[in-house]
């Protein structure tokens, strides 16, 4: 059974245990070898990613006692774009029911700063880094992948589908067309392994991964948040400074469950695995997303509830497996 997602009351009373009371974290053990999978030819330990923008640039939980980067399979870094961003003004996050809406507005340092001083501090030994490359028009995207490109990352996820900026971003993601020209520029300039991430927030989200795959996408991510709103009723105003934000969390496990099937039907004659994503805090709802089609499996707002959910995520896979007479994931796919 699935922990029910907080709310409020239930993160505060977990935040208010005094330090003490806090059960010390079990010794560390490398996730279960029946977990290990290649993906693009990266060897991930486990087939759970970290997901962009919910774990900085890689260092954000390795200061959380019991937490180990050595978990997952991989860890996509926060979206990137050509020069720094300050991002948006506050509110830019907010809890709702089952979830979260975010509007962080894409803060990062730009490439230039992540590449020369982020990736030398990353240590490559641990785990598979992707990653996420934004911007606001075609040529940001080719600078930040060409860049990425002269580098030590493993992967370069294209991130078309970010709803939080005024330009760019979504407005690729939503038009299939715009996302196959964005895909096919940076597919020239990086022969790293290129994932697509797909949008929600469209009507065709199959005719979006048809194009990204024939444009030259390795990968697809499925899906990037959905867009959404709050208002504070006390003041009439939107509670997120940009009005709008990203809704992420277990509201949308339902909904993204369903665009990662739609998009594996498409994929998987291509041989393009998907990394499946929206909502996912236990290992069930990480089977459910496997058994739809998806390779690997984000986690995301699951880590600001519980940052050490993922060896747990990886004891409940490789228990089904088990029960089930699988050796591999591979086992699973193929049933
Ligand atoms: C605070 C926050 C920041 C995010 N920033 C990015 C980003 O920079 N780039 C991106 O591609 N996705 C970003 N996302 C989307 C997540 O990577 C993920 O696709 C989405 O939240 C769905 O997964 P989840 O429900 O497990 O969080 C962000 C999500 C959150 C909650």
């Amino acid at each position: 059974m699935c922990p029910i997602f907080s709310d409020n009351s239930r993160m505060n009373a977990a935040l208010e245990k005094p330090p003490a009371a806090r059960a010390a974290p079990p010794a560390w053990a490398p996730p279960p070898a029946s977990l290990q999978l290649d993906f693009l030819g990266m060897k991930f330990a486990s087939p759970i990613v970290l997901l962009s923008g919910c774990v900085g640039f890689g260092e954000e939980y390795t200061r959380v006692a019991g937490f180990s980067n050595r978990d997952v399979g991989a860890i996509c870094l926060k979206g990137t774009t050509g020069k720094a961003r300050l991002g948006n003004k506050p509110h830019r996050v907010f809890e709702t029911p089952m979830g979260m809406l975010n509007a962080i507005g894409l803060q990062n340092p730009g490439v230039d700063v992540v590449v020369r001083e982020i990736l030398p501090t990353l240590d490559f030994s641990e785990t598979r880094f992707i990653a996420n490359a934004s911007g606001s028009t075609i040529e940001e995207y080719i600078e930040v992948v060409s860049k990425f490109d002269d580098s030590p990352i493993d992967a370069i996820e294209i991130n078309i589908s970010c709803p939080n900026v005024k330009e760019g971003g979504v407005q690729f993601g939503n038009s299939p067309e715009m996302s196959a020209r964005v895909v096919e520029a940076c597919r020239k300039v990086t022969k790293k392994p290129l994932i697509t991430k797909l949008s929600p927030n469209q009507t065709d989200i199959q005719l979006n991964a048809r194009l990204c795959i024939e444009a030259g996408t390795n990968g697809l991510a499925v899906i990037n948040t959905m867009t959404g709103m709050a208002i504070d009723t006390r003041t009439g105003k939107p509670v997120i400074g940009n009005r709008q934000g990203g809704l992420s969390g277990p509201a949308i496990k339902p909904i993204a469950l369903l665009k990662t099937a739609q998009v594996a039907e498409v994929a998987r004659p291509h041989g393009v695995p998907i990394i499946g994503q929206g909502g996912i805090v236990c290992a069930n709802d990480a089977i459910e997303f496997l058994l739809a089609g998806a390779t690997a499996v984000g986690v995301g707002t699951a880590l600001f509830y519980d940052p050490l959910v993922c060896p747990k995520i990886n004891r409940g896979i490789a228990e089904y497996l088990a029960a089930r007479g699988h050796a591999s994931l591979a086992a699973l796919a193929a049933q």
